[in-house]
């Protein structure tokens, strides 16, 4: 069983992750619907505000409680955070709630678990058990309508797939601390490597595909990384299943390695991007936000070497 003070940290350190993460989701959706699909693009706003709202709660309550590594990991804002939001901002003309990324700048790390504490953040997860209930809902019948050809977007199907599979993962965990389980690092490291690996993989191809024909060297780099995570998946999955015997220590050092660069490549790029000097369609939120996701890997595999 988890501890109270467990249960509230994890609860409160996966919501900051995972809710911007969600919240962004929306936004990217809204952005890809033709104007026939109106209704869609509001939904995917009214989603955007909703995971907003509950983000600002998170990040409110989550003030003295987190752990000072959650607050380095760089996997709740990066130092590009806010300027990638402007500047998409500025492009699409959508708000995207920037005072949450400020208020985030502040948060400090400690163990001020006051004592109403548990009960609010039980609320907060019922919360987003619903909020996820519905964004599921939202992206599976998108992806549904996109590949039955009922519906175009200029966000590709694999995305669609992909933040669909973060969505779920972000419901499985929740409902995981709602029960107070206690992960097993050893267990559930080699399927959360197998996830996060694929990951990666998709977030090379889309960086290779949303990149300018001419940007050949940053094309060539993000396609030399979709390979090397792919790899990796079955790697972690041979490890996972052991169907084959293999060296478990290797298989997390490989990983951690290469998320190391794919870490650089995408501080980079972000960089590139917000200093307008690479030619692309992807938004700088885009690349932040897979820059997070890199992150929060990055400190999954800290603890998953440490086991
Ligand atoms: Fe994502
Ligand atoms: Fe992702």
């Amino acid at each position: 069983m988890l501890s109270r003070s467990e249960y509230i940290r994890q609860s409160l350190e996966t919501h900051l992750f995972f809710g911007r993460i969600m919240k962004e989701h929306s936004f990217f959706l809204s952005t890809g619907f033709t104007p026939r699909d109106e209704k869609f693009t509001r939904r995917a706003d009214e989603l955007k505000i909703a995971f907003g709202n509950f983000l600002e709660d998170c990040v409110a309550l989550a003030n003295g409680v987190i752990s000072r590594e959650a607050i380095a990991s760089g996997e709740i804002i990066t130092q590009y955070t806010l300027e990638a939001e402007k500047l998409t901002e500025f492009y699409t003309g959508i708000p995207l709630m920037t005072n949450i990324t400020k208020a985030e700048k502040g948060l400090v790390a400690g163990n001020d678990f006051a004592p109403r504490m548990e009960r609010k953040v039980s609320e907060l997860n019922r919360r987003a058990l619903s909020l996820l209930d519905s964004i599921i809902h939202f992206k599976t019948n998108i992806l549904n309508d996109v590949l039955s050809c009922k519906m175009f977007t200029l966000n590709y199907p694999l995305l669609i797939e992909h933040i669909l599979r973060e969505a779920k993962l972000y419901r499985r965990l929740i409902q995981r601390l709602q029960s107070r389980d206690v992960i097993n690092i050893q267990r559930d490291a080699f399927e959360q490597e197998a996830f996060w690996n694929q990951i990666m993989a998709e977030h090379a191809m889309f960086i290779r595909g949303l990149l300018d024909p001419t940007e050949k060297d940053l094309f060539n780099a993000a396609d030399r990384f979709g390979n090397e995570f792919e790899q990796l998946v079955c790697e972690a999955r041979r490890a996972m299943d052991k169907t084959m015997p293999v060296d478990y220590m290797q298989v997390t050092s490989d990983s951690f390695q290469a998320t190391k660069a794919i870490r650089d490549f995408k501080a980079q790029a972000t960089e590139g991007l917000l200093e307008c000097k690479i030619r692309s369609i992807i938004l700088p939120l885009l690349a932040d936000h897979v820059l997070r996701e890199a992150n929060h890997y990055l400190r999954l595999l800290k603890i998953f070497r440490h086991r």
